[in-house]
């Protein structure tokens, strides 16, 4: 099936996601309504995340040296692991991996793409090696150029000392217009983390999505458009996508895991070596 094909069958899955249960408008909602935990969990993450820490971490976890193991073995941790950035799933984030992927399975999306699915949020494993959540989860944005108000809850950015350095609150910041995603520095969390450990092993729209997907200002809103170059602005369209699948595949339903088992341990197997360097 060609690419076009696929961008324009995911209009298909939001019919897929539960519509009987949950509307579209009821995912994503940041508002006076949004649980607390999730309000305080993007509190502490809007005052945390400055051009400091994340140059800090980028150099505490890149290179890659923390272990040698393959995808099952990070899927471990994804038992108990609850994302509390979430308010949209509450159950252990093992279910949102298969959910994702199941939902991609079922429209007839490429076996890279299904994979992508299953495994986009296992850089949540930075969990594992003591990071709070508000340093692994949650929607991601530039640092060190002003912050866009497409950002959830942006006042909290004022709590941010790098608020008050004028150097990074012009609209390119540290940037130049067009330098491209990859020169800027993100905050820190789970998506740029599993980019490193997989981009070896993926084709280039499977990298973009497990390195952007959080980037919801951009692809969602086409905040920071100015930070973009072109190969950039191709991609964001397979980060769209990919957000449908991701968001709206969130259900309390517990699907038989054991009976999915044999096709995902081909789909890894097809595409990694049996250990990775994390
Ligand atoms: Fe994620
Ligand atoms: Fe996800």
């Amino acid at each position: 099936m060609c690419r076009e094909i696929f961008l324009l069958s995911f209009i298909s899955v939001l019919g897929v996601a539960n519509s009987e249960e949950k509307s579209k408008e009821e995912y994503r909602v940041y508002d006076e309504t949004t649980p607390q935990h999730v309000q305080d969990f993007y509190r502490v993450n809007h005052a945390a995340q400055t051009v400091d820490f994340v140059l800090k971490k980028e150099q505490e976890y890149l290179p890659l040296r923390k272990q040698r193991m393959g995808i099952w073995d990070a899927i471990g941790i994804f038992d108990t692991l609850i994302d509390e950035s979430d308010p949209d799933l509450s159950l252990p984030q093992r279910y949102h991996l298969f959910q994702t992927a199941e939902a991609l399975r079922r429209d007839g999306h490429p076996r890279w793409l299904i994979l992508t699915g299953f495994i986009h949020d296992l850089g949540k494993l930075l969990t594992a090696y003591g990071e709070p959540q508000w340093a692994v989860v949650g929607d991601t944005f530039p640092v060190g150029c002003a912050y866009s108000d497409k950002n959830v809850f942006p006042h909290y950015f004022d709590e941010n000392p790098d608020s008050q350095n004028p150097l990074y609150q012009t609209q390119l910041g540290i940037y130049s217009e067009g330098c491209g995603l990859a020169n800027v520095h993100m905050s820190w969390g789970h998506d740029e983390y599993l980019y490193q450990v997989v981009k070896n092993y993926l084709p280039i729209e499977a990298q973009y999505i497990i390195r952007y997907h959080s980037f919801y200002p951009a692809h969602l809103h086409g905040a920071y458009s100015y930070l973009m170059n072109e190969q950039d602005k191709k991609m964001v369209a397979w980060l769209e996508l990919f957000r449908n699948y991701d968001l709206y595949s969130k259900s309390e339903e517990k699907l038989d895991l054991d009976a999915l088992m044999p096709y995902y341990e081909d789909l890894v197997a097809e595409f990694f070596p049996p250990l990775l360097d994390w």
